[in-house]
C-alpha cells in the first residue's frame, strides 16, 4: 500500500524544477549558482529529499516517479552548468574590462644618456688634429719597460725613470705612464713620413692634486719627415691650442727636459681660473702646464732604424683632463673622477 500518491509526488518534482529554475535565473553570482546546486541536488537537497519519498511508492509507480525524476535531475544540471557558464562568462568579461591596459598611454621617457666630458675633450682635441691630417693610431694601455722607458733614451738606472714611475705588473711590464712607447711602435712599422696622434689612457703613482691624478689621458703627437724643425713644432702646438681654447687665451712656450727630445719644451696656459693671477689649481703661478714637446732625439730615430742625418722630427705629449679644465675654467681635475652627477650633467 503506498501512502504516497505518485501524481503529487510528479508534480511535486515539477515545482522543484520549475523552482531551481527561478533559481538560477536569479542567481548573480557563481556563488550564488553554487548554493542553488546545494540546495535542490545536495545529499539534503529538495530533489533528493522528493527522492526519498518514492521509496513507499507501488513497484507500478516508481517507474514512473523515477522518470520524472531523472528528467527533472537532467534539467537541473543542465541549467546549473548553462548559468554557470553564463556567469563565468560575464565574471571574465568584468575583470578584463577591470585590467584593461591601455596601449595608447604614451610610456615613461627613457632618461638620455650622454658622453663624459673628457671624452668630450678628447674628442674635440682629436678632431682639430684630425683637421691638420694627422692620423690616429691606438697605443697599448699595458706596455713593456723596452717601449715606455728604454727605446725613448731612458735606460734602466735613468733617474728619469722615476718621474714616471707606476704599477708594474711582471717585471718587463707595466701600465703605461705616457703615451710615448707608441712612437717607437709607429716608427718601427712604418717609414717617414709619419704624422699620427695616440689618444688614450695613463697611469702614474701620483700624489693627487687638482692638476694631477694617478689615471689621466694623454695624446702623443709624432711627425717625422725630412726637414722638419722646431718651428714646425711650435706653429702645430700653437695652432692646435688656438683651435681649441680660442684665439685669445695666452699661451707660453718654454724650455724643458725629456731624454726622448732635444731640444725639449713645455707649454702652458694662463690660468682660466684665476685668469693669470694664481690659485690653488695653477699651484699659485698663474700658468698651468699643458703638455710637454721637443725634436725627436736622434737616439730614439736610431733606435727603430731611421737615419737622424736624413730625417728629424717633433713629438708632443698632452693632457686632455688638464686641457678641459683650462677650457671650463674647473678647479680641480679629481671631479672628472669622482661621477658625481650634479658635476657631470652640467656638460649634458
Ligand atoms: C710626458 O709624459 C711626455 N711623454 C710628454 C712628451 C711627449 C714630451 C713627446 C716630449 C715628446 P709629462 O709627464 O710632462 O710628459 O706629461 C705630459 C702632460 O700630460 C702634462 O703636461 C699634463 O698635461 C699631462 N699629465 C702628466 N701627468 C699627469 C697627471 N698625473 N694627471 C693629469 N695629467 C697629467
Amino acid at each position: 500500500m503506498a501512502d504516497v500518491d505518485v501524481h503529487e509526488l510528479v508534480e511535486q518534482i515539477e515545482r522543484i524544477r520549475a523552482e531551481a529554475e527561478r533559481a538560477l535565473a536569479a542567481a548573480e553570482t557563481l556563488q550564488d549558482v553554487e548554493t542553488v546546486r546545494v540546495r535542490f541536488l545536495g545529499r539534503k537537497g529538495e530533489l533528493t529529499a522528493a527522492l526519498s519519498a518514492m521509496a513507499s511508492l507501488s513497484s507500478s509507480d516508481k517507474p514512473i516517479a523515477g522518470n520524472a525524476a531523472n528528467t527533472a535531475k537532467r534539467a537541473i544540471e543542465e541549467s546549473l552548468e548553462v548559468r554557470f557558464q553564463e556567469l563565468s562568462a560575464e565574471a571574465l568579461t568584468r575583470q578584463l574590462k577591470a585590467e584593461r591596459i591601455d596601449l595608447t598611454l604614451p610610456g615613461r621617457p627613457v632618461e638620455r644618456g650622454y658622453s663624459h666630458p673628457l671624452l668630450v675633450a678628447l674628442q674635440e682635441i682629436v678632431d682639430i688634429f684630425i683637421r691638420m691630417g694627422y692620423e690616429v693610431v691606438e697605443g697599448r694601455e699595458v706596455e713593456y719597460e723596452e717601449y715606455n722607458f728604454t727605446k725613448l733614451n731612458i735606460p734602466t738606472e735613468h733617474p728619469a725613470r722615476d718621474m714616471w714611475d707606476t704599477l708594474y705588473l711582471s717585471a718587463n711590464m707595466l701600465l703605461r705612464t705616457h703615451t710615448s712607447p707608441a712612437q717607437a711602435r709607429v716608427m718601427e712599422t712604418t717609414r717617414p713620413p709619419v704624422r699620427v696622434i695616440v689618444p688614450g689612457r695613463c697611469y702614474r703613482n701620483e700624489a693627487e692634486d687638482a692638476t694631477h691624478g694617478i689615471q689621466f689621458l694623454q695624446i702623443e703627437g709624432l711627425v717625422v719627415d725630412t726637414d722638419i724643425t722646431l718651428a714646425d713644432l711650435k706653429g702645430t702646438l700653437y695652432a692646435f691650442c688656438r683651435a681649441y681654447f680660442g684665439p685669445d687665451r695666452e699661451l707660453r712656450f718654454r724650455p724643458s727636459y725629456f731624454p726622448f727630445t732635444e731640444p725639449s719644451a713645455e707649454v702652458d696656459v694662463a690660468c682660466a681660473v684665476c685668469k693669470g693671477h694664481g690659485c690653488r689649481t695653477c699651484g699659485f703661478k698663474g700658468w698651468l702646464e699643458l703638455l710637454g714637446a721637443g725634436m725627436v732625439h736622434p737616439n730614439v730615430l736610431r733606435a727603430v732604424g731611421y737615419d737622424p742625418q736624413v730625417y728629424s722630427g717633433f713629438a708632443f705629449g698632452a693632457g686632455p683632463d688638464r686641457l678641459c679644465i683650462q677650457k671650463y675654467g674647473i678647479t680641480d681635475l679629481r671631479l672628472f673622477r669622482e661621477n658625481d652627477l650634479r658635476f657631470l650633467e652640467q656638460f649634458s
